[in-house]
């Protein structure tokens, strides 16, 4: 995404070495993660991170230079990981746990969330592949409200850190990224087999704001095929763990089965989105619900950059967003003491 065009073997080792070099974060720079309570949730931690690096690279960075944009999607991609693992971390009142520019990229990742520093990585293969999977499914999707944003902030030429932390922010919510966390909470709240129904009846119901989360999607009306390649390897994932018969997993499958044969869902083309499968996928991976939105960001991480880049690559202008006003004409002003 970043080059248009599929490495050789030297570019991808190239490559590889310079995500490995830029993987570190600066002792200095980690306190940053000091002036957080340890309930804070992992998102507002990363997006405060990254746009905190920002600080680290604004002077001297030449954003209409191409080779200081590589130089900004290799800082990003390497760290993100890093910064991601640290808001974790934080958030279990853990140490920090150093990269390990040996491991691939997810295998890392994973090993600095639950490993420790010094010690081999215990990941599992299965999980690592799963992982790298949901990093893959999630690397681009054209004008989503996260990339969009970025392109948005970027296109003020505000400095690249700050434009995905704006993005990281966009991606937080559960209309969006925030969806694959909003699944388990759901399931959560669902609780037993015996409520879906229920749900379901809440989920039609125009009065009730209750919407069935990881369900329908703004673009895909039919299928969403990444929901297609995640539910395999979601299915892969829960007989390696052996949790096929989690009691939230069988309200999840139920919820799937009974939703995609009910004319509510059918007649309004809502299927289960990548977040279906993601959220269970992690779930079952032992991952806390709290961090599904980030590893979301870290997948999202080069389908962002690369958008800015290729933004700023060719002539462009502000966005500027234009506003229908529906409001009242003219209204004369009311002095304080009358109104
Ligand atoms: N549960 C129940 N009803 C729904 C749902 C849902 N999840 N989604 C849409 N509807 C209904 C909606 O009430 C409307 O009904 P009616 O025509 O009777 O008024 C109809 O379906 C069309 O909905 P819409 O709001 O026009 O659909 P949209 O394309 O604007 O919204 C969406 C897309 C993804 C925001 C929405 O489906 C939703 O909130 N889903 C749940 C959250 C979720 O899973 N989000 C992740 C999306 S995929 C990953 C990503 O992009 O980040």
């Amino acid at each position: 995404m970043l080059h248009k065009e599929l490495p050789t073997a030297a570019q991808l080792h190239q490559f590889k070495s310079d995500i490995a070099d830029r993987m570190h974060i600066d002792v200095q720079f980690a306190q940053i993660f000091n002036g957080f309570t340890q309930t804070a949730h992992p998102m507002s931690m990363l997006c405060a991170a990254v746009a905190g690096l920002a600080s680290l690279f604004h002077n001297g960075l030449d954003i209409y230079n191409a080779a200081h944009r590589v130089e900004s999607a290799l800082q990003l991609i390497a760290k993100i990981p890093t910064l991601a693992a640290m808001s974790y971390r934080k958030s279990i009142g853990a140490t920090f746990v150093d990269p390990d520019p040996a491991l691939g990229y997810a295998e890392n990742f994973l090993n600095m969330c639950f490993g420790e520093t010094g010690r081999p990585s215990q990941v599992s293969p299965t999980l690592a592949q799963a992982l790298d999977k949901i990093f893959i499914l999630h690397a681009d999707h054209e004008q989503n409200a996260s990339t969009s944003t970025v392109r948005l902030a970027g296109s003020t030429e505000a400095n690249p850190y700050a434009a995905i932390a704006a993005g990281i922010a966009a991606l937080w919510g559960p209309s969006h990224g925030g969806a694959n966390e909003a699944v388990l909470d759901m399931l959560n709240e669902i609780g037993d087999l015996s409520r879906v129904g229920e749900y379901l009846d809440k989920a039609k119901d125009k009065e009730d704001p209750f919407k069935l989360m990881g369900f329908g999607h703004r673009v895909y009306k039919n299928f969403d095929p990444r929901a297609t390649v995640m539910q395999a390897s979601c299915h892969a994932v829960l007989a390696e763990q052996g949790v096929d018969d989690e009691p939230l997993l069988k309200v999840a499958s139920a919820l799937e089965k009974i939703a995609r044969e009910e004319a509510y869902f059918i007649d309004r083309k809502l299927y289960p989105n990548i977040d279906f499968y993601s959220g269970i996928t992690l779930k079952a991976m032992g991952i806390p619900t709290p961090m599904y939105t980030v590893l979301f960001a870290l997948g999202r991480m080069p389908g962002w950059i690369a958008h800015w880049s290729e933004m700023l690559s060719s002539p462009f202008k502000i966005g500027r967003p234009r506003q229908l006003y529906l409001g009242p004409v003219k209204r004369d002003y009311v002095p304080m003491d009358q109104r």
